[in-house]
């Protein structure tokens, strides 16, 4: 960690937007060796060094870093050799995918591979949403909720908290963890964000898998081969309405496969709440009992979020 840029750091890993940042932590004027200190801990960082974020990211972090620092007599070769050497070696400004660092505490982090686009190949879930983060804080604070579950996560776009349930750091003691999504390309982005985030082949149930899932086809699916699921995740899956009756048939076939000893968590944003307040309605109407979970503390958060969304994070029983 970067002693007193330690939150610029995490932000800028995590590609929080840039207006966003905890500026207010640098304290002006910077001296030559602070300014080396600032770079270091940022673009100079290891895991940038090692797997890049967004070249227009760190274009719009150093433009404003010398924004901050437009008054000083000086500005650190690093800053410049950092803007010019990533221009000058990457003619990647057009490349579709770049890496996010998520440190969640010390010794525990997760790279993901991540589109730079919201949609990309027919799909939203190249990249990490806000609903699997406050997801993720929620399994955090509330650590019995996975503890010795076996949980299958339905559409897991990138990876994120399915990684997150198998991180030996945060001794979250969890199950046989599957990730699945609809998403070709998801699960080949699922599989890579694994492989780079856990070295060991999986043995002893000790890495998520990751599968092809699709809502409609979920009786075809060969579940014999997994444990018996305990828990089901979800985040950020309610927004199309015309994917409702696939998800929630999805759901009967599951409750039933476990005689309704299952539990599912569901983070959703809350982008239009006619669309959430639609599958409340339907998932009454399928006999569910919903209740809404505790909120995740903001200030307690182990991520860099945009609290402005705010996601909905209910339990779901039958
Ligand atoms: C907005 S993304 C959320 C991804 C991830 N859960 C997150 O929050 O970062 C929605 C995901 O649901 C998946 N999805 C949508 N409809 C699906 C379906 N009918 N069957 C399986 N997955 C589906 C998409 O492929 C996509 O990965």
């Amino acid at each position: 960690m970067a002693g007193k840029y330690e939150k610029l750091q995490q932000q800028f890993l995590c590609c929080y937007p840039v207006n966003k940042m905890a500026w207010s932590s640098v304290k002006l004027p910077l001296n030559w060796a602070e300014q080396q200190e600032l770079i270091a801990a940022t673009c100079g960082h290891p895991l940038n060094k090692s797997h890049p974020v967004r070249r227009s990211y760190l274009e719009a972090f150093l433009k404003q870093l010398m924004h901050l620092l437009k008054d000083q007599d000086e500005l650190h070769d690093d800053l410049y050799g950092n803007l010019c050497g990533r221009m000058a070696e990457s003619p990647s400004s057009g490349t579709a995918y770049a890496y996010k660092h998520y440190l969640i505490q010390p010794g525990a982090q997760i790279t993901l591979r991540e589109s730079n686009s919201f949609v990309s190949e027919g799909t939203t879930g190249l990249c990490t949403w806000e609903a699997a983060l406050a997801l993720a804080d929620y399994i955090l604070q509330h650590k019995d909720v996975v503890k010795g579950k076996n949980v299958v996560e339905l559409g897991a776009g990138a990876g994120l908290v399915g990684i997150l349930l198998k991180l030996p750091a945060l001794e979250l003691h969890t199950g046989q963890v599957l990730l699945t999504d609809g998403s070709e390309p998801c699960v080949q982005l699922m599989r890579e964000n694994i492989a780079l985030n856990f070295d060991t082949k999986d043995e002893a149930g000790e890495v998520p898998q990751a599968e092809t899932l699709r809502w409609d086809a979920v009786a075809k699916f060969p579940w014999e081969k997994y444990a018996k699921t305990d828990l089901l995740l979800a985040a950020d899956v309610i927004y199309d309405d015309s994917q409702f009756d696939a998800l929630l048939g999805a759901l009967d076939y599951l409750f039933i496969q476990r005689s309704n000893q299952l539990e599912m968590l569901l983070a959703s944003t809350v982008r239009n709440v006619d669309t959430l307040h639609k599958f409340m309605t339907e998932l009454s109407a399928h006999g569910y009992k919903v209740t809404p979970c505790a909120n995740v503390s903001a200030c307690a958060s182990h991520f860099c979020r945009d609290h402005t969304a705010a996601v909905q994070i209910i339990s779901i029983r039958r």
